[in-house]
């Protein structure tokens, strides 16, 4: 570790308290010098550093670079990740993540990146992920359980986005089936997740769950397509690191107790299905009803206009009306 990777640890275990110059030396064992070329090169990184006479340094509560320091310091000491890696771009947390899952990686192992060149979304869609306003993080997981339980592994990480987002702002964003988080009727965040088999058929070898969340995107930094569906949390001061660290901690809290019911339950809560009018193609036909819950699997409950109930395993459904 470098002296500015361990102030930045210093400064974030502090935040929002201001801490000497003097201290920080006398930790780290290293000259007032140092600290001041540090907290200089940390400024060049973008973090807005408050230095007030008599009481030392102190990051800004306006700075919100993501940082591995940050997230490290957000998490609870015993839910750190084997590994994490934040980096500052990269095509696809997805695509990373899975190259180091096929080489080994641990249950647990958590990437997160400021922007994606090349985010990835479900059915070969592409995810606007700009940097400096929303969180892209992947984990990944080797779940030691059937098939049938991948479909809560994602259910699991939509509660969670939900959860951290509700707990670190004023906001109650909402879950549309299968994994879409909405607020305000806007899209704020998509998850991806994907496994891959292990090739002596004993099962499924890992899951990467990628989860993409807008954070103070703007309506006018989204492409115009998306203008109309996608939102963001909003300007509320919210640190990006703490968020990742806090929808990490629920994740992994959740992810050995997916067969209880807990999940279920949480995501049923959540949802913004109940009673609403829903539109989708099942065998190849256009069809609509009215959602009447959600079934033990995670598949969607609907009623048919002509009374038929179907229940929906996958594929896009389109709602009715407001959602506000
Ligand atoms: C969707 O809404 O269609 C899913 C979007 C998933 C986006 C996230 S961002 C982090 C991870 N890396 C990716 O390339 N995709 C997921």
């Amino acid at each position: 570790m470098s002296t500015k990777s361990d102030i930045l640890s210093i400064l974030e275990e502090k935040r929002p308290s201001f801490i000497s110059g003097q201290e920080i030396a006398d930790l780290l064992n290293v000259s007032r010098t140092s600290v001041w070329k540090a907290i200089r090169a940390l400024e060049n990184d973008g973090y807005v550093i408050s230095a007030v006479r008599n009481m030392g340094y102190r990051i800004d509560g306006s700075s919100d670079v993501l940082s591995k320091e940050a997230v490290l310091s957000s998490l609870g000491s015993g839910m750190l990740p084997p590994r994490i890696e934040v980096l500052k771009t990269v095509d696809s947390t997805n695509s990373y993540a899975k190259k180091l899952a096929l080489e080994g990686a641990l249950s647990g192992t958590l990437i997160i990146s400021e922007e994606q060149t090349a985010g990835r979304g479900r059915r070969g869609k592409s995810f606007f992920s700009p940097q400096k306003s929303g969180v892209y993080m992947s984990v990944v997981l080797r779940p030691d359980r059937d098939f049938s339980d991948v479909q809560l592994i994602t259910l699991a990480a939509a509660v969670s986005v939900c959860e951290a987002i509700s707990e670190l702002t004023e906001e109650s964003p909402q879950i549309k089936w299968v994994n879409d988080i909405f607020l305000h009727g806007k899209k704020i965040c998509g998850i991806l997740s994907e496994a891959g088999i292990d090739l002596e058929g004993r099962g499924i070898d890992y899951v990467i769950v990628g989860i993409g969340i807008n954070c103070t995107t703007s309506e006018a930094d989204f492409p115009e397509m998306l203008r109309s569906i996608a939102g963001s949390i909003g300007e509320n001061g919210i640190q990006r690191s703490q968020l990742a660290a806090l929808v990490y901690e629920r994740m992994m809290r959740y992810f050995p107790r997916l067969g209880d019911g807990s999940v279920l339950d949480r995501y049923r809560d959540l949802s913004l299905m109940y009673g609403k009018e829903v539109e989708f193609i099942y065998d190849g036909q256009s069809m609509s009803g009215v959602v009447l819950g959600i079934n033990d699997d995670g598949s969607l409950l609907v009623r048919c206009h002509d009374g038929v109930k179907i229940s929906l395993v996958g594929g896009e459904v389109s709602v009715h009306g407001d959602f506000e």
